[in-house]
């Protein structure tokens, strides 16, 4: 009834419609399409999420929630821009990720074919993410842009997983920046970043050597302080060395992993086998030997429970205990480690199988 009011006013008053203070005019009248949306600078365009965070696994998809609407309501749907950006977790640019107008959309970089829009109801922008990699975590904002209104929201993605502490094969503090994020791919992981590391913490992670995180920080996460660990006067917390030089310096490292992908399991063996008959073992099994990541992931987000130690590809020997017991090491659960034995010693093996559950 308004807009209908409104269109008379203005064929017969343009000059006074311009006028009116309260903002209510609309463009698009001049090219006389009566049956054309009217658009009112006084209708308010909103953008918000359902969620602020989301929480997922390494290879696994995430819906992060988008959706816009109008004040008051348009009686025909336009069509709007919509643009996702990501500011990764580990520090860095805000990066592109997908541009949509209208049934169109573009994605960009890593991201490209892994993304796309819902767009299941009006106003649906919600960003659909598949294959997830551990580095995608981090604050991710919904933009959406209608003329000269521009409104957005953001949806923090968080992958589920586990931060576990890694020393090089050739002891404490070997590792500069470049190592560590080099080790920890190696282990079907990824840097950790300061959150994940701090919720690690909240979890009751414990652990006194200094590692690198994903922000180029070296830090550990203490519990139950003690002398060794910066002495019992300060309080529990994530005790920050700071930023230090990448090349220079040389630290352990917290890697995190969130891998689902595949199946860690105990190989059954007949006899006890060196470092290379483990190796052979498992590819003669149809999988290969796991890496410290998929150890970590099966035994957090899967509960492996195994009191066997078995090796590993990167020549440590572990095994994972969720439910603490007598002759299975303390108290507490825990992946166990046996460190690097010589290579020539006889153990079991933990394997991995890609695509098994
Ligand atoms: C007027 O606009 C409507 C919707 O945008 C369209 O379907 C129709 O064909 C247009 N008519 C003319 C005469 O341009
Ligand atoms: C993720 O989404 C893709 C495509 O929609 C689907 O094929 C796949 O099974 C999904 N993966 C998981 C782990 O849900
Ligand atoms: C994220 O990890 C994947 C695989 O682990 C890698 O291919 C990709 O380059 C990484 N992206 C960034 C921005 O580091
Ligand atoms: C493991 O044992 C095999 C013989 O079964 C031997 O050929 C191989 O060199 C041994 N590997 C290591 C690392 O000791």
């Amino acid at each position: 009834m308004m807009i209908c009011f409104l269109q008379v006013l203005v064929f017969l008053l343009p000059q006074l419609v311009f006028s009116i203070p309260n903002n209510f005019i609309y463009h698009d009248y001049i090219n006389g399409n009566s049956s054309k949306e009217i658009h009112f600078n006084g209708v308010k365009l909103h953008v918000d999420s359902a969620q602020a965070s989301v929480f997922a696994v390494g290879g696994g998809n995430a819906t992060m929630p988008c959706r816009f609407w109008y004040e008051p309501e348009l009686s025909s749907p336009r069509e709007v821009r919509v643009k996702w950006s990501w500011l990764p977790a580990a520090g860095g640019h805000q990066t592109d990720v997908l541009v949509a107008i209208g049934s169109r959309s573009r994605s960009f970089g890593d991201f490209r074919g892994r993304v796309q829009l819902r767009q299941d109801f009006p106003g649906d922008a919600a960003l659909v993410m598949t294959n997830l990699q551990c580095n995608d975590t981090g604050r991710y904002h919904c933009e959406v842009v209608d003329g000269l209104e521009d409104k957005s929201t953001s949806v923090y993605l968080e992958l589920r997983g586990v931060v576990f502490p890694y020393q090089h094969p050739h002891g404490r503090y070997q590792l500069s920046f470049l190592g560590a994020q080099q080790v920890c791919e190696e282990q079907d992981s990824t840097l950790a970043t300061f959150m994940q590391l701090f919720q690690s913490w909240k979890e009751g992670l414990n652990w006194c050597n200094a590692g690198w995180l994903a922000d180029g920080t070296v830090q550990y996460p203490i519990n139950k302080p003690r002398v060794p660990c910066g002495g019992h006067g300060l309080a529990p917390g994530v005790r920050s060395y700071g930023r230090r030089h990448l090349h220079l310096h040389h630290y352990d490292v917290f890697c995190f992993s969130s891998s689902l992908h595949g199946k860690v399991y105990f190989l059954q063996p007949s006899h006890k086998m060196n470092l290379t008959e483990a190796q052979q073992a498992c590819q003669k099994d149809g999988g290969e030997i796991a890496k410290v990541g998929q150890l970590y992931a099966a035994w957090k987000l899967r509960g492996l429970d195994h009191c066997d130690a078995g090796w590993l590809a990167d020549g440590s020997v572990r095994y994972p205990i969720t439910r603490p017991r007598i002759n299975c090491g303390p108290s507490e659960p825990g992946v166990r480690s046996f460190g690097f034995p010589p290579p020539q010693h006889k153990h079991g093996v933990y394997c991995y199988k890609a695509g098994a559950e």
